[in-house]
């Protein structure tokens, strides 16, 4: 059988795209990294993409007449490079209605903390800032929200009282290099399905 296809939305330093690369590259996860794209020429994760083989696409914005055309490009190419299952890591744009459209309940994300609490961009400075004793990371669907889709598995960590952003970053981070590629193989067997809120794992 033909291994699922990924295409890696990813706009920094791309550790969760070298985790998933690695996860395949060990047998631990039955899918294949077909393009990664970047909204930013520097990032890291392009860099990572070119020294595994996988094509590596930067995307300017910029060059575009807005998030409409913008996100045409990026489904251009994920089309391209026949991606089935859109995978963001680290990418720091609100996915819109073109990309949303082209792959309903086929866009995965993780995030830096126990959704729905501390979403946005600094999960893991909101979480220590508030003084929770737990947090984690979260993989989801992604919808049209700011990290509100349905959720497809979560991992705890604990918040130990002399942690700040960085120390309680690296230790949700660890996590995240395993519970994301454990939700696209069951993405990959075809055991997550969508019903309202929740994702049903069969
Ligand atoms: C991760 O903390 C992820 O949860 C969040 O952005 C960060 C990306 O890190 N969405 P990396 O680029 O995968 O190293």
């Amino acid at each position: 059988m033909s291994k699922l296809r990924l295409g890696v939305l990813a706009s920094g330093r791309g550790s969760n795209l070298q985790a998933i690369i690695d996860n395949i590259a060990a047998g631990k996860l039955d899918a294949e990294a077909a393009v990664v794209i970047s909204d930013k020429p520097n990032a890291f994760a392009l860099e990572r993409a070119r020294n595994h083989g996988v094509p590596a696409v930067h995307i300017k914005p910029a060059d575009y007449r807005g998030k409409e055309e913008y996100e045409k490009a990026v489904t251009d190419c994920l089309r391209e490079n026949r991606a089935e299952l859109v995978v963001l890591a680290g990418y720091m744009r609100i996915v819109g209605d073109v990309l949303l459209g082209e792959y309903p309940n086929r866009i995965m994300n993780i995030h830096p903390a126990l959704l729905p609490s501390f979403p946005g961009a600094h999960g893991q400075r909101d979480a220590v800032e508030y003084g929770v004793r737990y947090s984690g990371c979260t993989v989801h669907f992604v919808d049209g929200g700011m990290d509100t889709g349905p959720i497809i598995l979560q991992e705890v960590v604990p918040v130990l009282q002399e942690d700040d952003e960085d120390s309680l970053a690296a230790r949700i981070l660890k996590e995240e290099h395993k519970v994301y590629s454990r939700a696209i193989q069951l993405f990959a067997e075809g055991k997550l399905k969508v019903a309202g809120r929740k994702v049903i794992i069969s």
